[in-house]
């Protein structure tokens, strides 16, 4: 085990060299089949009804409303009772909207981090798992089951099922004094539960993503402490995985961007392989990401307006899982509740996205004899 670590991080680049080549030196490796087996749902956590980590999203969390509120806890509950060493962080703005006057609403952006013991602030580079948690003011009672409650469970049950893994993945590279310095070796994950995303009278570039244009404002700005790798939080987000509209059947996600292409293509990859293998439920008629054979110029520059765009504007690689068209008679209607989800295809994203994280940070050098 210790040396084939030893072998496949043994060649990297110079840190110089890194800051310009994030993506081109990520450790992307694809899971054995083995250990695709292995990445199960519990059935209980997506349960519409009770408990678990979706049940208490699928109510109105509307900025500024004791909606807003509940969710807050459960985020931050979740991470407290059961991942207690994951590094939370409020990033808190507030602002005025057309639908509330002079009022200051408040938006609060949880950020959940593990990375490598050995990283000094500003060392780590971070897979960023991204999903909104507020939910649209109009209609009167909305839910968003899609829109972003199923996709923020998601990134809840990706957490709790990588801890384990990351934490013995560090604790071997310590037995090996493996101490980081390269970009491989310093990979952590960050969950961005983002506020405030929805509009509230009509979508503007001021009446909308309230939270990810503060969050990003204010990474590019924070400093790092002196010589750390990367200057500000900003650029220390290898890339921003944004999911939305996620959990009815039959959704087709496009690969909106050429740059992370190749990650889409991991992703489809990892899709293609747990449906042969019998490791989905559900039985759509074409992949959720049928795209990976996308030629170079079909790659339009229209994207969907969405969380990333403040990010990808200052110049973040983005992954952007959104179906197209969107959930046809559910988008920003009173369907889009729990009833209308469909719990094989929620129950299969978070297969998909756990073992896409899983090969991100390159897990089969836990597994060396396979
Ligand atoms: C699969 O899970 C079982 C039970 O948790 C564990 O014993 C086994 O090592 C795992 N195998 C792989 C390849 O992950
Ligand atoms: C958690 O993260 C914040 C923001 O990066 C940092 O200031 C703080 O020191 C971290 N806390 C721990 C316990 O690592
Ligand atoms: C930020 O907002 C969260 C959620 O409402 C709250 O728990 C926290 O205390 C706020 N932090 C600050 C510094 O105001
Ligand atoms: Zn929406």
């Amino acid at each position: 085990m210790p040396r084939q670590l030893a072998a496949s991080w043994g060649h990297v680049l110079s840190l110089l060299a890194l800051q310009f080549l994030v993506v081109a030196v990520t450790a992307y490796g694809a899971l054995s089949d083995d250990v695709l087996r292995n990445i199960t749902v519990n059935e209980a956590d997506f349960d519409i009804h009770n408990g678990g980590l979706l049940a208490p999203l699928l109510i109105p969390r509307v900025p500024g409303t004791p909606g807003q509120a509940k969710a807050q806890e459960h985020l931050a509950s979740f991470f407290r009772t059961q991942l207690p060493k994951w590094n939370i962080t409020w990033q808190n703005s507030t602002a005025t909207t057309p639908a509330t006057g002079t009022k200051q609403v408040p938006f609060a952006n949880l950020i959940a981090r593990k990375e490598p013991p050995w990283t000094k602030p500003g060392q780590a580079n971070y897979l960023t798992l991204v999903a909104h948690y507020d939910s649209k003011m109009k209609p009167d009672g909305f839910i968003g089951a899609t829109d972003s409650a199923v996709p923020c469970a998601i990134l809840l049950h990706v957490a709790r099922f990588i801890d384990e893994y990351m934490t013995r993945m560090h604790d071997e590279m310590i037995a090996l004094g493996e101490l980081g310095g390269t970009v491989p070796m310093d990979m952590g994950v960050q969950i961005l539960l983002l506020d405030g995303e929805e509009a509230f009278v009509a979508w503007t570039a001021t009446d909308s993503l309230y939270g990810a244009r503060s969050l990003a404002a204010e990474w590019e700005t924070s400093m790092n402490p002196a010589m750390s790798i990367y200057k500000t939080p900003l650029e220390q987000i290898s890339m921003f995985v944004l999911l939305d509209l996620l959990g009815t059947a039959g959704p087709t996600v496009p690969s909106y961007f050429q740059t992370t292409h190749w990650a889409y293509q991991g992703m489809a990859s990892v899709e293609k392989r747990m449906r042969n293998l019998g490791l989905l439920e559900s039985t759509p008629a074409q992949s959720f990401l049928p795209e990976a054979d996308k030629g170079p110029n079909l790659f339009g520059s229209a994207g969907v307006q969405d969380d990333h765009i403040p990010f990808i504007t200052r110049g973040v690689p983005t992954l952007h899982l959104i179906p197209s068209p969107f959930p046809v008679g559910i988008w920003h209607t009173m369907n889009d509740d729990g009833a209308h989800l469909d719990p094989a295809t929620v129950r299969d994203w978070a297969k998909i996205v756990t073992a896409f994280t899983m090969e991100w940070l390159d897990m089969m050098e836990l597994f060396p004899e396979q």
